[in-house]
């Protein structure tokens, strides 16, 4: 596999092009960036644990019979990954209550969500991320009815999955965040990453954040507890 030219440069991975036409390569940086890029860090190991953590997932999600873009690894930092047809939006799930919903709800963080909730947000930097219901993204094009229905049933078959893995080695997956993109026979795949980087993980005893919490509040040790996270589900790094 030959790397090509850079597709895309996003705030912590870069997509490349392969002499593949239907493959490309994500390279893990050490770059963590948090608050609409306003803070950014060089964290050293991050890359190589977050590309192996991604590849541990979704290799965990494909067994459970969900595709996914993930191939192979390809060095410490880098994954092969089937080329997609990327839909700017964000698809979260919801367990616990944290983050921006408890900013914009005003609601208690930790507070059991159930049903769990799921919120669409559009990709866009300079918007800074807009939630954004169904009717938005059939309207503007951004992806069709069905595509939309899809994103959702998919996400919560995620869920699922995740929820039990992470409650059999003591976390609570409190929320996350995912991506979809269409493959070659008009499939939606699951894209992207997950990382903790891109989801909130607490201890289920002590409710310790285990997540990129840690780094957007300052609590330290981040690549630290995103390794204790992986070797509590048996990935050694
Ligand atoms: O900030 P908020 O509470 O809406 O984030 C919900 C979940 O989605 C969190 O796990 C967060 O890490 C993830 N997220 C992300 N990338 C974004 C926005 C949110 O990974 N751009």
């Amino acid at each position: 596999m030959q790397k090509r030219e850079e597709l895309y440069r996003g705030k912590a991975k870069t997509v490349y092009f392969t002499d593949d036409s239907e493959k490309l390569i994500l390279h893990f940086r050490n770059d963590t960036s948090a608050f609409d890029g306003e803070k950014i860090e060089q964290l050293e190991r991050k890359g190589e644990v977050n590309n192996k953590f991604n590849h541990f997932i979704m290799t965990k999600l494909e067994e459970a019979g969900i595709a996914t873009q993930v191939e192979s690894l390809l060095s410490d930092t880098e994954s092969v990954v089937k080329k997609l047809d990327m839909i700017p939006v964000e698809c979260v799930v919801r367990n616990v209550a944290a983050g921006s919903l408890v900013r914009r709800l005003g609601v208690e963080e930790g507070m059991a969500l159930e049903p769990p909730v799921f919120e669409f947000f559009l990709k866009n930097d300079a918007l800074h991320d807009p939630m954004v219901n169904d009717y938005h993204i059939a309207s503007f094009g951004w992806a069709t009815a069905d595509q939309v229905e899809k994103m959702k049933a998919l996400t919560f078959e995620v869920n699922a999955v995740l929820k039990a893995l992470f409650d059999a080695a003591g976390m609570i997956l409190v929320d996350y965040k995912l991506e979809f993109g269409v493959d070659a026979n008009g499939n939606i795949v699951l894209g992207d990453e997950f990382t903790p980087d891109g989801c909130r993980l607490w201890d289920k005893e002590t409710r310790k954040k285990m997540d990129k919490d840690r780094f957007r509040q300052g609590l330290g040790s981040v690549v630290e507890t995103y390794i204790e996270v992986a070797e509590r589900l048996g990935l050694k790094l």
